[in-house]
């Protein structure tokens, strides 16, 4: 009754953000994604008889009781998919270049789905696991898979999960997170989708953006042309950003690093050095470039931040099941 697995974070190129189902996760748009190698999530699961609740620890720490809840829902998900009545020890280990604050739902939830079911003795394929991840966190229905994959937002729980768009992607595809602050976001995710699903104006043109963003994206990866990737990229992240300038009430999750970042990105782009930028639920910036690249790139960002601040990442692997 013992599982461990390994899910890797993904960034979205283009973007998940609004729920038509919030107890099912089903979201109103498709989206597409990148698993990175350098940020991951490696979690054991036992379930033992002579536990009377189940108990999480998160790099050794225990949850606090909102996050408790959100494990142990989930977790009454693994047992009604299984025969297993017991409760469980979940231990969980984020593995991020420093403290906090990129330790993304996406690996978390991934592994989790993968070491639970698998210690409940359910057997579960790729797509069901992409199902049963996707009930903890939306963006966790991708990590599922390695390299680029994309979320079928489909019309029920059958239908919504994750496939595999490039799993290989040979082309010198890279992404530098460039760290502006690492602390717990103030606006959660599901909240800030909330709001703007609400209260956005703007809402019914974003989901015209992604379905015509899907369909160019997944072509430029066929054409494996990076500058395209990473235009449609920015711009769909750009028009993300702005559903939150529109809310009601506003709010961003930009901070003044943020700006800064955008800005050297663009000015390096004036320069003849093709890179692009994306941010998800937070103010950390992602550079997206080709690794011949690499070097001018760390080097033009490295005189605005420190080195420390600057994690190259390559596309990363989907599920590995440990030991
Ligand atoms: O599913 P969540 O709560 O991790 O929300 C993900 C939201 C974004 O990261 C901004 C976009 C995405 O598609 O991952």
């Amino acid at each position: 009754m013992y599982a461990k697995a390994r899910a890797h974070t993904n960034i979205a190129l283009v973007k998940y953000w609004g729920k038509k189902n919030q107890e099912l996760i089903l979201p109103y748009t498709d989206s597409l994604s990148l698993t990175l190698n350098e940020f991951y999530t490696t979690t054991e699961v036992t379930f033992n008889a002579e536990l009377i609740q189940d108990s999480f620890l998160i790099d050794g720490q225990s949850v606090d009781s909102k996050n408790e809840q959100k494990l142990t829902h989930f977790m009454n998900l693994v047992r009604q998919q299984s025969n297993c009545s017991l409760y469980a020890t979940v231990n969980s280990e984020n593995h991020v270049p420093i403290s906090a604050g990129l330790a993304s739902s996406s690996s978390a939830f991934a592994a989790l789905a993968a070491a639970a079911s698998k210690a409940a003795g359910l057997n579960l394929d790729q797509t069901q696991l992409s199902r049963l991840a996707r009930r903890g966190s939306g963006s966790a229905t991708r990590s599922v898979f390695g390299g680029l994959v994309e979320w079928r937002k489909g019309n029920d729980d059958e239908t919504s999960f994750a496939v595999p768009v490039d799993e290989q992607v040979d082309f010198g595809l890279e992404m530098i997170a460039i760290l502006t602050d690492t602390r717990v976001k103030k606006v959660s995710s599901r909240s800030g989708m909330q709001n703007v699903v609400a209260t956005s104006p703007y809402y019914p043109a974003w989901q015209q953006v992604v379905a015509n963003d899907m369909v160019a994206m997944k072509s430029a990866i066929v054409k494996k042309d990076i500058n395209l990737i990473g235009q449609i990229a920015e711009e769909n992240a750009m028009r993300m950003h702005a559903l939150t300038l529109s809310a009601q009430p506003s709010f961003t999750y930009f901070n003044a690093d943020s700006l800064v970042a955008m800005s050297a990105i663009k000015d390096l782009r004036t320069q003849g050095i093709n890179c692009y930028y994306t941010l998800d639920a937070g103010p950390n910036v992602k550079v997206i470039y080709q690794h011949t690249d690499r070097k001018a790139i760390l080097d033009a960002l490295s005189t605005k931040f420190s080195k420390q601040n600057l994690v190259v990442s390559l596309p990363g692997p989907g599920i590995e099941y440990l030991e």
